[in-house]
């Protein structure tokens, strides 16, 4: 079974129940977008840019008030993990952002470019969906113990609080 720790030292699960909301809402209406409808496709690029927006200030919220002060925590107690070095490194929030935001000059093209801009939005979509989820687990997976090995109770009741009170203010 999974190792459990109480909610309120539990950095990762309440943004993440906000992150896989977002995933979903943007896969059904994706799934029930019809490019070639001029009001569906702004209507689909507008919630786009939201949704990576805050996916956008998760990572920095994280970076800030997370994995900085794991870093620094392993680094004083001379312990190398190149995971927590790396964990925001290669994903692909910028790229998603432009491609979302390159959509809007689509708009009065011919239907069938906006059919072409469509089909490589979904593929897009599918691919960064399958490593986000994935990437989401493995914070809850293995950065969350280490937290929980690394700092006493009451230092990530502080963390927690200071990561929900910042993802409220977005
Ligand atoms: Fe919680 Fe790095 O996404």
């Amino acid at each position: 079974m999974a190792p459990t720790w109480p909610e309120e030292v539990d950095v990762f699960s309440v943004p993440h129940s906000r992150m896989k909301e977002l995933v979903q809402g943007y896969l059904d209406q994706m799934t029930a977008t019809n490019f070639s409808n001029v009001i569906h496709l702004t209507t689909l690029l507008e919630n786009l840019c939201n949704a990576f927006q805050e996916f956008k200030i998760h990572e920095q919220i994280e970076n800030k008030y997370i994995l900085c002060r794991l870093r620094q925590k392993l680094r004083s107690l001379s312990i190398r993990n190149s995971a927590v070095c790396n964990c925001h490194s290669d994903n692909r929030l910028s790229e998603m952002l432009e491609l979302v935001k390159d959509g809007f000059q689509w708009m009065w093209r011919p239907q069938a470019e906006r059919l072409h801009y469509g089909f490589k939005l979904r593929r897009a979509l599918e691919e960064f969906t399958g490593s986000f989820i994935p990437h989401m687990e493995e914070e809850e997976a293995i950065f969350q113990p280490m937290l929980i090995e690394y700092f006493s109770y009451d230092e990530l009741k502080a963390i927690k609080a200071e990561v929900i009170k910042q993802h409220l203010r977005k």
